[in-house]
Formats: structure tokens, sequence, C-alpha cells
């Protein structure tokens, strides 16, 4: 990795080296536009535009200045290049070129692309897209656990059904690792992945006049949504889903250790660490994310407020939410001593949380 070559800031538009892994995959159409930096203007300039047929002589010219670490992507094209490569995100384990941050910006749109696919549509075939991309997330993770830090900048703030499975995802996965790993053990992510990712999966047969609702529900609405969880049930069965833990995370991802979650108000033991990781996943990726009254609460605070419900939420596994989010962000850290910013920021949180 270069990541002085690999960026060129022009204006106010970001540029990032791509390598022949990514190229690779391209086919005979562009995905993206291509660019190069010229030295005669000194400015990054189009090579091809996204759309272009690549003739034996354009893939040549294409190669040539890919082998000169010389050929560029727009970062607005991201979510181009993302599409592209969930296809193929596999190239990400293996591309030196794209920093740690870039790569952890792409995987997302990838995942998020397929997850909407399957949300969408919930059948066999978009699930064994969405296990393939999660069997690679979960080796990528797994290679590098500090990589998790950069999905932490990734998490997005609309109150949008996938994005929300999405950061649970990341989230989720980030609290297993700190805390059930043990160091020297292989640990197999995927069935908690899929779990975090498909928590919500009965939400998708909810009316969209009680999803989209911009005011406080009625006792009778929120009883409705409640539902989700029962519905989700019938889906699994359609989808021969039978494995424990992905389970665990959809039936027991509202219940709480002091009993009063619902549906079956399971208590303590009876609540697998997986679907406590999920719990919090999901309160913690609500919580940062923007809600018809209310504007997305900052992280760490949202992180403090679960750990103070201890009789809700496991309190080794908040603990381990604080503390990563503390050791990948030193802005979160500077915070989280600053005594009398926290104490105004949860003001406003919980006053607006309790509207
Ligand atoms: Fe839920
Ligand atoms: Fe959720």
């Amino acid at each position: 990795m270069n990541n002085a070559a690999a960026q060129h800031d022009i204006g106010s538009e970001e540029f990032l080296q791509i390598s022949a892994n990514i190229t690779s995959t391209f086919g005979n159409k562009l995905p993206v536009t291509l660019c190069i930096y010229d030295n005669e203007v000194e400015r990054v300039v189009p090579l091809y535009e996204q759309g272009v047929r690549l003739s034996d002589k354009k893939t040549e010219i294409m190669n040539a200045h890919c082998n000169e670490g010389n050929l560029f992507i727009s970062k607005t094209d991201y979510t181009g290049l993302a599409g592209h490569i969930s296809k193929n995100l596999g190239a990400l384990l293996t591309e030196h070129y794209l920093d740690e941050a870039a790569a952890a910006e792409i995987f997302y749109e990838g995942v998020l692309e397929k997850v909407r696919a399957f949300y969408a549509n919930p059948i066999g075939e978009t699930l064994d897209e969405i296990k393939t991309v999660l069997a690679i997330y979960s080796e990528y993770v797994w290679i590098d656990q500090n990589r998790w830090a950069y999905f932490f900048n990734t998490l997005k703030r609309e109150n949008d059904l996938c994005c929300h499975v999405v950061n649970t995802l990341f989230v989720g996965t980030a609290i297993y690792l700190k805390t059930v790993h043990k160091q020297g053990e292989k640990l197999d992510l995927s069935p908690i992945a899929l779990g975090l990712i498909l928590h919500d999966l009965g939400m998708t047969q909810m009316p969209a006049a009680l999803t989209g609702k911009k005011g406080p529900f009625l006792y009778k609405e929120r009883m409705r949504m409640q539902e989700h969880v029962d519905i989700a049930e019938k889906m699994l069965n359609r989808l021969d889903i039978k494995d424990e833990v992905i389970k665990a995370c959809i039936f027991d991802h509202h219940e709480r250790l002091d009993g009063s979650g619902y549906p079956k108000g399971r208590r303590g033991d009876a609540i697998t660490i997986e679907a406590r990781v999920c719990s919090i996943a999901d309160a913690f990726c609500a919580m940062i994310s923007e809600r018809w009254q209310r504007a997305a609460i900052n992280p760490i605070l949202a992180a403090i407020i679960l750990s103070e419900s201890k009789k809700q939420f496991d309190p080794a596994l908040t603990t381990s939410l604080i503390s990563f989010i503390i050791a990948n962000n030193p802005e979160m850290k500077a915070l989280i001593t600053d005594k009398a910013k926290m104490k105004q920021l949860r003001a406003i949180a919980l006053q607006k949380c309790a509207q």
C-alpha cells in the first residue's frame, strides 16, 4: 500500500489508486470511469468513461497505466465500484493498493447492495449471495481484527432498515470477536454474521404505514411492530434456516436480561451470548441513527447509556463496545473524559429518546 501515491486531491475531488487485482474483475465494459495523473497539466484526468467497452488496445493502455501505479477512480465512484466488486468482493482480500478505510467503505456498499436485494426479495438465491459476501467479510476481519476500526467510520446514520442491519453486522461482530474470541483459536463468524444481518427480517412484512410513520406509535401499533419477530419464524422455515445461532439472534434480539423484553420475556441465561450481542448491537445501531423525533446520538454516549442499563444488557458486552469505540477513535476518547459535554449531550439525548 502506498498512500502517498494512492491518493490525489484535486480541489474537493479525491482519487484512489487501483491495482490489477481490481481491473482484472472489470470484464470488457468499464463499471467506473478510470482516470490517470497527467504530468503535463499536473492533475488527474479521465482515461476512459464508465460504460466504455474495453478493446484489446484500451486494455493494454489501461494495464500499462496500472502497472505504473497511475490508474485512479474518483472517490465519488466508490458506490459504482462497490456495486461491481460486490460480485467479486474477494478481490478486496488481496487488494494491496486500497487503504483499509477505502476497502471498508467499498465493503460496506457491497454488503448493503446484497442486503437490499435480499430484504426486497427474501428467497434462497439472494440469501446465498449474502452468505458468500459474509464468508468473505468474516475472513477479511479475521485476517486482521484491527480492520474493524475502519468499519466503525463507515456506519451510516440514516433511518433505513438495510443500513440498520448492515451497521448491526459490523458492530455485533466486533463485540463478539472482542468478547468471545480466545487467542490462537479460529472462530467461525459466519453464523452470528448471518444472524445479525437477518435479525430484523420480519420487518420486511410490516406495513409501510407503520415502518415509515413519523410520529409516536399508539399502543396497538407498537404491539403490531413487535410481531416482526414472530413473522420471521415462518420466513426462516421457508428459507430452510435451522442454525441455532441465527435463530437466537432473530427470536431473542428484543429480549432483555431482566425479563422485560419481548416476545417471550426470557431472562438471564435463557438468552444466549449471540442473542445478547445482537440485542446490544441492535439497540446501539438504532440509537446512532436518525429518527423522526431526534438526530443521531453520539456513538460513545449511546454505548454509555446502554452500559448503564445493566439489568437489561450484558455489562461485559457493553464494556467491550465502549472499549473498542474509544480504542479506535481518539475523538471519542477525548469526549468520554469531558464530563460537562457528556452531561449536556446525555440530557439532550435522553430528552429526545423520551419523546
Ligand atoms: Fe427488531
Ligand atoms: Fe434491529
